[in-house]
């Protein structure tokens, strides 16, 4: 069978997402039952990354660890990547020597590639452009506190970022309805958004983007990459915020998502993660959950 890889969620089948979500909440279930599952044993995850990370640097080499198997940390500071070596060559290289790739970058060329280059599964662990490693917790999340996501309303309000584009790509593989809220000048991916008309619609208004909403979620106003651009998207976002107020004109038993890190007092109020609906912190545990059920597809299962 070819090698499989993670640059989107459009690189699985609805099923084969479906049956990851369902898996990391088995995964999930094992761990807190103390049980020891080594699917991975003697198997080595390379990890670059050329952005900073918390959630996913320990989410992925604690999976790895608890699988049996090691991650290496790579940093592009620390290697001849950083240097200027081609990805072509690196890709060679690197995937000669251990079994799955883990990359977090800037262009989401460098992902595409690492992979073309490669002889074993990449993973892309967030680029300018996706984030389809933290879309797999979030589904986990809402399957775990509302059953199917299918047919549901989810609201994006802020930045059309990364994640935006990922939740785009969720709404046509997890067959949901998405309203974005953003600043017209931030607007998610405009191809993307065609491509979905059927199911994305865009506002200016945080409002109506959120009437009727099962789940609404946010993310920073400056992404990793736009330090510069912070003070202005401030100023730009103003209007954008998400707080318990907002929540208020949503569903009545509508969650709250967060990728975090979360900017209190800009793209959310300062008691936004204190709510009940806010379910960002159970958000954050999954992402080891759900990895692990992803290593395990593309190691074991379709291997
Ligand atoms: N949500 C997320 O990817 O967090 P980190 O940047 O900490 O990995
Ligand atoms: N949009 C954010 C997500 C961080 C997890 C960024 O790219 O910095």
């Amino acid at each position: 069978m070819s090698t499989r890889h993670f640059l989107t969620l459009l690189d699985l089948t609805p099923a084969e997402l479906q049956g990851v979500i369902e898996r990391a909440i088995e995964l999930k279930r094992i761990r807190n039952n103390g049980e020891i599952y080594e699917p991975l044993k003697n198997r080595v995850m390379a990890m670059i990354f050329e952005k900073a990370s918390t959630r996913t640097r320990v989410s992925f080499e604690a999976g790895m660890a608890q699988f049996g198997g090691h991650a290496m940390f790579l940093s592009s500071r620390d290697t001849q990547l950083g240097r200027g070596e081609p990805v072509e060559d690196s890709a060679r290289v690197i995937s000669s020597m251990v079994d799955v790739v883990m990359i977090r970058t800037f262009s989401h060329e460098v992902v595409e590639t690492f992979a073309a280059n490669s002889r074993v599964p990449i993973i892309n662990a967030l680029t300018d452009d996706f984030h389809p490693c933290q879309l797999l917790a979030d589904m986990q999340t809402f399957h775990e506190l509302r059953g199917s996501i299918k047919g549901k309303t989810v609201a994006w309000v802020g930045d059309g970022n990364n994640m935006c584009n990922s939740y785009i790509n969720a709404a046509q593989q997890f067959d949901f309805s998405l309203n974005v809220a953003c600043p017209e000048d931030f607007a998610p991916n405009a191809e993307l958004v065609l491509k979905n008309a059927d199911r994305v619609r865009v506002f200016n208004s945080p409002e109506e983007a959120v009437d009727g909403a099962d789940l609404v979620c946010t993310d920073v106003w400056a992404s990793m990459g736009q330090e510069d651009e912070q003070r202005q998207r401030i100023r730009e976002f103003r209007g954008y915020q998400v707080s318990p107020a907002l929540l208020d004109a949503a569903n009545k038993d509508v969650l709250f998502m967060h990728c975090l890190p979360a900017h209190r007092g800009e793209e959310i109020s300062e008691d936004m993660l204190d709510d009940p609906r806010c379910v960002a912190f159970q958000q954050a545990e999954n992402r080891l959950h759900a990895q692990k059920a992803l290593l395990e597809f593309l190691l074991v299962t379709s291997a």
